[in-house]
């Protein structure tokens, strides 16, 4: 296999477990806003899945530029990708350093969650809306290239 084939297959499997692992989180907040045992198991899902996402942010991360330096990308779409995988890891910063510390630390022992936990769960759902929508996007940017 030639050395552009190699690197594109990790550039790929990078893609699947982005794109795989963001699509489970949300089915995954989906569901377990109305199950009460799925949401206690959630967090700790949650916790194996982002790692995935993030091992597949740093494998495009580094395979992506070294595809770069192997053929030249197409000017125009390649930047609106570029924009949209920064939007991507700046979302994954803010769900990963500001709202899931504050999820755990108010997460309810038992009764019923404050309105300051049911605002965080709302940031993380749209937190991670964006998320699904920026590595769809990006896969079709990078398809359309
Ligand atoms: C969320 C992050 C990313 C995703 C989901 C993604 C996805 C993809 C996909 C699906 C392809 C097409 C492969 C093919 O058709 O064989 C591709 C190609 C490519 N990607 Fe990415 N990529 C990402 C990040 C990056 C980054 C950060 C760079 C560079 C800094 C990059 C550079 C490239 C290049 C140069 C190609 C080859 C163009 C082509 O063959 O069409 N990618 N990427």
């Amino acid at each position: 296999m030639e050395a552009e084939a190699i690197v594109k297959f990790f550039h790929l499997v990078g893609m699947a477990w982005g794109v795989g692992g963001a699509t489970i989180v949300t089915l995954l907040m989906i569901k377990s806003s109305k199950d009460a045992e799925l949401a206690k198991a959630g967090g700790k899902i949650m916790s194996i899945i982002s790692k995935l996402i993030w091992g597949g942010i740093i494998l495009l991360g580094i395979t992506g530029p070294i595809l770069s330096s192997m053929e030249e990308p197409a000017e125009g779409l390649f930047r609106i990708k570029m924009i949209v995988v920064l939007v991507l890891v700046i979302n994954g910063f803010l769900m990963s350093f500001g709202i899931k510390p504050k999820m755990a630390k108010l997460s309810p022992v038992d009764g019923k969650p404050t309105p300051e936990m049911l605002k965080v769960k709302k940031m993380a759902m749209i937190s991670g809306m964006i998320s699904l929508i920026c590595w769809y996007t990006v896969v079709a940017l990078a398809k359309a290239l």
